[in-house]
């Protein structure tokens, strides 16, 4: 849709600088890593994973948490699955190259053919080694597939 203004209207511009991370905003909470998770996944975010404002591209880190996430569901289905719903999904703060990612995860419900798990993601910024921030949460469900595709039950476990 096009811009129709007359003579009384102006084009109102968002102002990026005051949604972007800068001086202006308090910097992000220096946390502790969980000890009631599992570590699943640790990855290093490189230059051709950014977007175009120079920080890790969105759906990059989504792709990562959908292989994370998938990792202990994995240990009770022991066969096919797929990701049935993205339920929730927080970027809280920019990831930016060579951050150290770690991913933590737990089983938060097992259904009969689906398991739910919890995603947090905390990155140990090259420059401040040994700090740790949490970057991304997120709350994802698999099922348990067969050969042909349809929700299978959870093995017992
Ligand atoms: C996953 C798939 C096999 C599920 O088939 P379906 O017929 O829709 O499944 P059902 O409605 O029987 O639901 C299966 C389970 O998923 C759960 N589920 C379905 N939608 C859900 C949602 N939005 N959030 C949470 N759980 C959900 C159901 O509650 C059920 O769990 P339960 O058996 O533990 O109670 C099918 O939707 C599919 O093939 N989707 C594409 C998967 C895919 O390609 N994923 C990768 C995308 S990038």
């Amino acid at each position: 849709m096009g811009h129709n203004l007359n003579q009384n209207q102006a084009l109102i511009v968002p102002r990026l600088d005051v949604i972007t991370e800068g001086p202006s905003m308090n910097p992000p909470e220096k946390v502790a890593l969980p000890t009631d998770q599992e570590l699943v996944l640790k990855v290093i975010p490189m230059p051709a994973d950014c977007n175009a404002n120079g920080d890790i591209f969105g759906g990059w880190v989504m792709a990562q948490v959908d292989l994370a996430g998938a990792v202990l569901p994995a240990r009770l289905v022991r066969g096919r699955m797929a990701t049935v719903a993205v339920n929730e999904f927080i970027f809280k703060q920019p990831v930016k190259v060579g951050d150290l990612l770690s991913f933590f995860s737990r089983i938060t419900r097992v259904g009969r053919t689906s398991i739910t798990v919890q995603v947090e993601v905390f990155a140990e910024r090259f420059s401040k080694q040994g700090e740790f921030i949490k970057v991304t949460e997120a709350r994802l469900t698999y099922v348990a597939i067969d050969a042909e595709g349809k929700p299978t039950p959870v093995p017992a476990h």
